[in-house]
């Protein structure tokens, strides 16, 4: 089941550890998983990360949960080639369906961001009230009422599926009239229930936060907090790694940030270049075709 790296293990020198110096896998339908990159890149700048965005296949938010799987499937393993020592799902629409079949066939450690976006809402919330908008297919799973439950099961949960926000997104169109006008059509339910809290329950939807913000100011008698799973996904990593013996300590130089895609970098080049905080030209983005699953990983869940 176990991909041999193309690249490798290279040895952790701060720890010695042959695993701990690899990079960490993150992988998202498309460019929003970069909210969860820099979260990451933010708490430990030491380690190094490899970005998959499928920006062929995006979005799979409105997809059956078996291509979810299958799409899933590809990104992980290609990621494996690339010698990761875990994978992060910074997809909440992959975390809603693919997880299990994830951590079947996947001989690492993997990490989802519904979780650590439940815990989040669920600390937010003063009045049990929880609002989360994500992709069809997320609000389709119930992952997150499901997540939330699980560490309150007396939590009132109102979703709604916002799915005219990707395609916003992934066009740049995140100001203005028109994501206003939807951000305003989706997030009505969610006052309407009066809830005090609300998850962005896609990793797109932190890049229309600034809509999100004023929306609610301007239509919301009542005060809500916004939250998104990158922080809270960010500090489960460290722990996780550090539980596993797996973290890249002890080094002041920065890890490398490894951009690939599986569409024409250029509207991602844009985007990683306001995430990572420094230009990222188009020769920086590596187009890879992932349509082959690597050699020695299938399915069988
Ligand atoms: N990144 C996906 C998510 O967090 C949204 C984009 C898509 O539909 O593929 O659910």
């Amino acid at each position: 089941m176990l991909n041999q790296s193309r690249y490798g293990a290279p040895m952790d020198v701060a720890t010695g550890s042959p695993d701990g110096g690899r990079p960490i896998g993150i992988f998202d339908s498309g460019l929003g998983g970069l909210t969860v990159l820099r979260a990451i890149r933010r708490e430990m700048p030491d380690e190094s990360l490899v970005f998959l965005g499928d920006t062929a296949r995006v979005p799979y938010g409105t997809r059956s949960p078996s291509t979810v799987v299958r799409y899933a499937l590809a990104c992980s393993s290609q990621l494996l080639e690339y010698g990761v020592k875990l994978v992060v799902v910074a997809c909440n629409t992959v975390s809603a369906v693919a997880l299990p079949a994830l951590r079947n066939v996947l001989p690492l450690p993997v990490l989802g961001v519904i979780e650590p976006g439940a815990r989040s809402g669920v600390q937010a919330s003063l009045t049990g009230r929880v609002g989360v908008i994500a992709t069809k297919g997320t609000i389709a799973s119930g992952a997150y009422e499901r997540a939330i439950h699980a560490i309150d099961s007396t939590i009132t949960v109102c979703g709604n599926a916002a799915p005219l926000l990707v395609p916003l997104v992934e066009e740049g169109w995140t100001e203005g009239d028109v994501p206003r006008m939807a951000v305003e059509r989706y997030l009505a339910p969610l006052i309407e229930a009066e809830v005090d809290a609300i998850v962005l329950g896609c990793t797109h939807y932190p890049l229309l936060r600034p809509v999100v913000d004023e929306v609610l100011r301007t239509s919301c008698p009542q005060p809500v907090t916004v939250v998104d799973s990158a922080m809270a996904t960010a500090a489960d990593l460290k722990r996780l790694l550090t539980e596993q013996g797996l973290r890249c300590s002890g080094s002041s130089i920065p890890g490398s940030v490894r951009l690939l895609v599986t569409d024409m970098p250029a509207g991602f080049s844009a985007l990683a270049s306001r995430f990572l905080d420094r230009s990222v030209p188009n020769f920086d983005v590596e187009q890879i075709d992932i349509t082959t699953p690597a050699a020695g990983l299938s399915l069988h869940a």
